[in-house]
């Protein structure tokens, strides 16, 4: 089914169909000019490992949408800034969902906060923890409204806040994990199911941040909600 999707997305960009958004869980950004590497910088990127369906409710797929709902699957994030007590947290950094915007930098980025708002980026930066950027792919030629994910687990500070070995999949997974189920947050209830894809991203480590390999899974999320 997915398969067929994807192979739409062109023609009905060529033929001028309205995609609509909540209709189409993604479209392979392979298919259409895009990468499920983001760029990192030297020539190197991040896996998108984790995409928020885009048949998720709606609500889930706004830039608000997504902070109350990575809080609401208990790992505790918040909203990244870029510095921490003088420390650089880095970049952003772009992706091309092949959806007709080419490359565009992450819409936000979340760390997880160790529970206390005030500290909790510097926290994650000195001691580590699961990370994640959103990209939303929105434009003309695959318009999916889906949510794509580069998460990892990261190094603490004196590591130089890099990821750790395998860091790509043990990210990915611990999110998964915690997001499965059933969960609320300021009045939101929300029920998560995952389904594992492959084939969009190659296993191994070519061309990848740091040379980390992944198991090449990409975990897609359906999240609904209830009030
Ligand atoms: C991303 O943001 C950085 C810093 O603001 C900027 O220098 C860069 O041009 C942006 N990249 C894209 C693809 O928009
Ligand atoms: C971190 O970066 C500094 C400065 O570039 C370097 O001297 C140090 O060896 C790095 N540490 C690790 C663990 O990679
Ligand atoms: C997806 O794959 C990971 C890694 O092999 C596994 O731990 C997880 O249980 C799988 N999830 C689903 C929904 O199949």
């Amino acid at each position: 089914m997915l398969t067929v999707i994807t192979a739409l997305a062109p023609l009905a960009l060529a033929i001028q169909l309205p995609i609509q958004s909540g209709s189409v869980d993604f479209y392979d950004p392979n298919l259409n000019g895009g990468s499920m590497l983001n760029n990192a910088g030297g020539g190197l990127g991040e896996p998108l490992n984790v995409i928020i369906s885009g048949k998720s409710s709606p609500e889930v797929l706004t830039n608000d949408g997504i902070v109350n709902y990575a809080r609401a699957i208990g790992l505790s994030y918040i909203i990244s800034s870029e510095e921490c007590l003088g420390i650089h947290l880095g970049d952003p950094q772009s992706a091309n969902l092949g959806d007709g915007h080419g490359w565009v930098n992450q819409t936000i980025e979340l760390r997880e906060d160790y529970g206390n708002e005030e500290l909790g980026t510097c926290l994650e930066s000195i001691i580590g923890g699961n990370h994640f950027r959103v990209y939303r792919q929105d434009g003309p030629s695959a318009m999916s409204g889906a949510l794509f994910l580069a998460v990892s687990r990261e190094q603490d500070v004196e590591e130089n806040h890099t990821i750790v070995p395998d860091g790509y999949n043990i990210g990915r997974d611990q999110l998964v994990g915690h997001a499965i189920g059933k969960h609320d947050f300021d009045g939101v209830h929300y029920k998560t199911v995952a389904k594992n894809i492959t084939g969009l991203l190659p296993p191994g480590s070519v061309g990848v941040n740091h040379g980390i390999a992944t198991d090449g899974l990409t975990t897609l999320l359906t999240v609904q909600t209830t009030r």
